[in-house]
């Protein structure tokens, strides 16, 4: 089983790349295998709220749009922990990390619960002022929470802590790595 490491930024060399870099050392030296998602590299779309408010997602557990959505919840069920690392966009999760977990939610917390225990990490790179990093893990909190899914660490990156915060990535995905289930 793998460790999923999802990120989102247009950017591949800037502050959440290079934070996602650091989580997938820590993984990796602390033996563990990890798959990469790019969310900027995949189609996700915004949930439509079809139906009366509450479409396939309740009835079904699945979402009627076909875009790369499925594959990826599928990941996420497959995988043994799950770190979730986005920029700060006004003092919230970027939009296509939020599109995602808001659609991936509706089906889990309507229907299939197969989320529910999974460990994840949460990491709020903020390149700004930082105004608004512990919101977004806030809301990042509560919506890994509406599916059941069990925090280990909630971590902001910013760019007054830069510099001690990225070495301690390295830290941070061995740990996260060492308290995921690891099954033969
Ligand atoms: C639309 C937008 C909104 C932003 N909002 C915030 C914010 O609320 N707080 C903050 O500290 N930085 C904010 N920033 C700066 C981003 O957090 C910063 O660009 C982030 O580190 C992503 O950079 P990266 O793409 O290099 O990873 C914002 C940037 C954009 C593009």
């Amino acid at each position: 089983m793998k460790t999923m490491v999802v990120w989102a930024s247009p950017n591949e060399d800037g502050l959440t790349a290079t934070v996602k870099n650091k989580i997938l050392e820590g993984i990796w030296a602390e033996g563990g295998a990890a798959e990469e998602i790019h969310l900027n590299k995949r189609r996700i779309n915004a949930c439509l709220a079809c139906g009366n408010g509450w479409g396939l997602c309740r009835s079904e557990g699945r979402c009627i749009m076909e875009d790369d959505f499925a594959a990826i919840y599928e990941s996420f069920v497959q995988a043994n922990g799950i770190a979730l690392v986005t920029p700060v966009y006004w003092h919230d999760l970027a939009e296509n990390m939020k599109c995602l977990l808001d659609r991936m939610r509706r089906c889990e917390a309507a229907r299939n619960h197969f989320l529910k225990g999974k460990r994840c990490m949460l990491v709020a790179c903020a390149g700004g002022t930082g105004n608004g990093a512990v919101k977004c893990l806030r809301n990042m909190e509560e919506t890994v929470g509406h599916m059941g899914m069990i925090p280990l660490d909630r971590l902001p990156v910013i760019q007054f802590n830069r510099e001690y915060m990225l070495p301690a990535m390295v830290g941070a995905g061995r740990a996260f790595q060492a308290a995921v289930p690891h099954p033969l």
